[in-house]
């Protein structure tokens, strides 16, 4: 048996999914990490061992749910069965604007599949498994967009809606067990390819990027008036995951400067 806490993160090759797994080595766990790029994986996997934490590198297209679900048990070789935290960061915006009738279905499928489905096969392999061990904690990364509406997001609005669904229900079933389901709405977080958006943004406006920054948050309706960095979301794991999150179970904790209000 493995003597330090195991953590399960997706969507770690990129943006917040890589920063919460480092903390989680930080913070003493051995962390798998997924997603489809390997070589960003592996250079993750690499930072984690430095730390000093044990690092399995997963590649995995979570759209394939017989690839994720033989992901899963190579997680729990690995693991030997111990499994303490699951992060479900991995995530897709899909198209950006296309309004119902022009979005197609096929792309709607795939944002549900990434969004939706995908954390839903890694709970149904690993929850039962954290209910009978009587203790675990799982924090599924929705969005903002979960708690709004918005258009020409459709998908991606409905993909996390549903996951809040599923994260209350899956709190429900698992409380008894000790185990704890939560979900973080983040509004926009300064990941590299926020930032290059807005990058693109301010070259196509003729702007500086502090212009272009200041418009996107004027536009989006920011009280705090700054976007979240990946550090305010890796906090909130942080504490879900520590003794702080001891009894907190099927909340939903919004991570948006106040966008949602
Ligand atoms: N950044 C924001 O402004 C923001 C706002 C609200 C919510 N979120 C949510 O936060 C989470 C992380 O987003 P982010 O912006 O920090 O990260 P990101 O830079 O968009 O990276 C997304 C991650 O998900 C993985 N992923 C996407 N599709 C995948 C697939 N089909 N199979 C396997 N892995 C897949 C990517 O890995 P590969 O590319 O290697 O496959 C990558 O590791 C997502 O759930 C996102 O919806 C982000």
């Amino acid at each position: 048996m493995r003597e330090r806490p195991i953590a399960l993160v997706t969507g770690a090759s990129a943006g917040t999914g890589s920063e919460i797994a480092l903390a989680l080595g930080a913070a003493g766990h051995d962390v798998a990490i997924t997603g489809r790029r390997t070589e960003a994986l592996e250079e993750l996997a690499g930072q984690l061992r430095g730390q000093g934490a044990d690092a399995l590198v997963l590649t995995v297209d979570v759209r394939d749910a017989t690839a994720l679900d033989q992901a899963m048990t190579r997680f729990l070789e690995w693991s030997g069965g111990r499994v303490d935290v699951v992060v479900n960061a991995a995530g897709t915006t899909g198209p950006l604007s296309p309004p119902i009738g022009e979005f197609s279905v096929a792309d709607f499928d795939n944002v549900i599949a990434t969004n939706l489905r995908a954390p839903f096969i890694v709970l149904s392999r690993l929850l039962p498994i954290m209910r009978a061990a009587k203790g675990g904690r799982v924090v599924n990364i929705g969005g903002n967009h979960g708690m709004r509406g918005r258009a020409g997001r459709s998908s991606y609005s409905a993909s996390k809606w549903g996951l809040r669904g599923l994260s209350r229900s899956a709190a429900l079933e698992a409380g008894p067990d000790g185990v704890t389901v939560n979900y973080i709405a983040p509004g926009p977080v300064a990941v590299p390819r926020m930032k290059a958006a807005w990058r693109a943004r301010a070259e196509q406006d003729g702007v500086s990027e502090d212009e272009a920054l200041t418009r996107y948050v004027a536009n989006m309706g920011i009280p705090l008036g700054r976007p979240s960095e990946p550090s305010d979301i890796v906090a909130m794991v942080l504490y879900l995951v520590g003794p702080g999150g001891r009894n907190i179970t099927g909340q939903e904790l919004v991570i948006d400067g106040g966008a949602t209000l």
